[in-house]
Parts: structure tokens; sequence; C-alpha cells
């Protein structure tokens, strides 16, 4: 069937400025890490990709791990890219990273040159594409001098292959050595990429300080803590869930009884405010303007829709922050 989007798609989405750079994000931005590798159904995530588009959703977000197994969800997207979005690459932002253990041997994971700029050019081929809009250090390598990991940055911007680079799962302090060395390379540090949600409140230890007086982006992954601040576990464990899949890090070892009683808690203070308890986490992390946009997955279309409403209300009373705070003590 041939995929026309939605003539209306740019209606209701916000599109946010990326620190002092000239690019701007949806508020909120789609990760293809899990839903979209060869083990998932190829007419539900396409379904999820023309949901997202038709919905003002212009920012996707890979690795060249990202499947399982690794590389297919680039090979699955840039399938999908060609032959659904053909005609539509410059409405886009794709961004992908290296870091991770990807091939075999000493130059497929960390940061050195070798492997980043072989990686992108590995995940280029999987995409069928000439250039990323964004590429990322997926994590800093505490062996490799920064120097020769922003060196290789600012090489695959200068090759063309890149049109921006950002860093992800840096702590301030290397965060902030980052910045300066790309700053001094000309090729500017567009944004970071951390864990942030209402259970992972790290960045608000210096990173978001941080990244706001530096004129840096700030784009929260696994802001629904992988699914736990949903509705999905308030009644058991459900068979089509992350946490029953087992394919990743969330195990059920994390559905604490204390945690569950939280997610109850939330669940209550969300429908207070309308709103779904996705909803409720996905604005909670946007009331900052130092959020460029919160990067959700989704593993059907209808969540994608039940998430995307967190834009509808994303101003909260000095009183409903002191009740969230009070829950997640
Ligand atoms: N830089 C890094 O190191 C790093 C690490 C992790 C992720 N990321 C990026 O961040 C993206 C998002 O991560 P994530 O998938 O963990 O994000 P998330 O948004 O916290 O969790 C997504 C999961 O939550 C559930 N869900 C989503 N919307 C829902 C809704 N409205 N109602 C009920 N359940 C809902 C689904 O779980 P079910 O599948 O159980 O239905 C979905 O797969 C990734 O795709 C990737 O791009 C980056």
């Amino acid at each position: 069937m041939l995929y026309q989007p939605s003539p209306g798609r740019y209606a209701d989405m916000p599109y946010r400025r990326i620190g002092r750079s000239g690019l701007k994000l949806p508020a909120v931005s789609l990760g293809l890490w899990h839903n979209f590798g060869d083990v998932d159904v190829l007419q539900n995530f396409r379904a999820i990709l023309h949901r997202a588009f038709d919905s003002g959703v212009t920012h996707f977000d890979l690795a060249n791990n990202y499947g399982p197994p690794p590389g297919s969800a680039e090979t699955n997207f840039g399938r999908i890219l060609k032959q659904d979005f053909r005609g539509y690459r410059d409405e886009l932002v794709i961004s992908t990273k290296a870091g991770y253990h990807m091939w075999e041997g000493p130059y497929g994971e960390w940061g050195s040159r070798k492997y980043l700029v072989s990686s992108l050019d590995q995940s280029l081929r999987r995409m069928k594409l000439d250039y990323v809009d964004i590429f990322y250090s997926h994590r800093p390598d505490p062996e490799t001098p920064l120097e020769e990991t922003m060196g290789a940055l600012d090489h695959v911007v200068r090759q063309g292959k890149a049109l921006y680079v950002g860093i992800s799962n840096y702590a301030p302090r290397e965060a902030a050595e980052a910045i300066r060395i790309l700053r001094e390379l000309g090729t500017p540090c567009l944004i970071h990429q951390p864990k942030y949600s209402m259970f992972e409140r790290g960045p608000e230890n210096g990173l978001l300080d941080l990244l706001g007086q530096e004129g840096v982006g700030c784009i929260p992954f696994s802001p629904l803590a992988q699914g736990l601040l949903t509705n999905k576990y308030l009644h058991g464990i459900p068979d089509d869930s992350r946490v029953a899949k087992g394919v990743g890090f969330l195990t059920e070892t994390q559905l604490t009884e204390a945690r569950l009683s939280q997610i109850r808690q939330l669940n209550e203070l969300a429908q207070q405010r309308n709103q779904s308890l996705a909803q409720l986490a996905l604005s909670w992390i946007l009331r900052d303007e130092r959020i460029t946009s919160v990067l959700i997955g989704a593993s059907k279309p209808e969540q994608l829709t039940d998430s995307l409403r967190c834009l509808d209300n994303l101003q909260f009373s000095p009183e409903e922050l002191e009740q969230i705070e009070a829950v997640l003590g």
C-alpha cells in the first residue's frame, strides 16, 4: 500500500530549538532501540513510523547496535525510508550513534577514530543514506583521549557524513570537556542524550545546568523508564510487554512493591490532570525549557498517539510538583 503522509502533519507539534543552534526538534521524538529489529513485525513498525510522521514527529533516533540482531533496526529503517519516505528526506532529522559493542576485535566498540568513522560508514550503508543529521558518541571511552573521539566527530562532519554531532551518557565533567574540545575544533556539540525520567533524576545533578549554560540541547532517552512510567504494569506483566519479552535491560526485578506503589500513586496524580501516566511522565520532563525533546519508544502506533497527547498539558502547579516529589521521595 502506498503511504501518503498526512497534509496536516505539522499542525499540532511544537518544535523546540536545540540549544543555541539553528536546528529544531519536535517536542516528542521517536527512538528505534526496541521494536524495529528483525525479531519484530514489519507491518507494525512501519505503521508506527507512519503514525509518527503523520503526527509531526520528524526526528528518528537510531544507533549502530539497535535490533536485535545489531544493525537490523538501521536496515529496516532504511527499507521503510526508501519505500515510504522517498522525497521526504529533507523533512527528517535522522540520528545514529557508535560506542557500544558492534563487531568483533579491538576496533568494534568504544571511542577510537578507527571505530567511529567505520561504524558511521556501516550505518549509512545499512540505512542507504548519504548522511545522517546527527552522529553521536554513544558513551565516553575511559581509555581513548577525548581529543581523538571528538576529533572523529569533527572529521565526519567535514566529510559531509553528518551535519551535526552529539554526545550520549557523558557525565557533566566529561560533557564539559567534550563541549569545549568540539567548540575549539569548530564543530559545536549540538546535543546531549542522557537517561532522564521521574525514576532517573541524575541529569538534575549538574548536567542540565551545564547544557543550559553552554547552549547545548538535551534529548532525554527512556523518559517512560522503558514502560514503567505508563499504565502497562499496573495489573501485572502483560505478555506483550518489554519485561515479558526479556529482550533488553528491563526485568521483573525492577517491579518491586515500592516501585509499583509509586507507579500507582503517580497514575492517580495523572488522572487528576486528565492525563495518562505516560503523558504525565513526559510533560513533567518537557516543562523544563532546557529540554529540547523527549525521546520515546513505542511498540504500537496507539502508544505513540497516547504519549503525544502529553503536549496538551505541559503546565504544572507548584502543588502538583510537590505531590510528585512526595511520591518520588
Ligand atoms: N543513548 C543511549 O544510550 C540510549 C539508551 C536507551 C535508549 N535510547 C534511545 O531512547 C529511545 C527510547 O527508549 P525507550 O524505548 O527505553 O523509551 P521509553 O519511552 O521510556 O519506553 C518505551 C516503552 O514504553 C512502553 N510505552 C510507550 N508508550 C506507552 C504508552 N503510551 N502507554 C503504555 N506503554 C507505553 C512500550 O513498552 P512495551 O514495549 O512493553 O509495550 C515502549 O516500548 C530508544 O529507542 C533510543 O532511541 C538511547
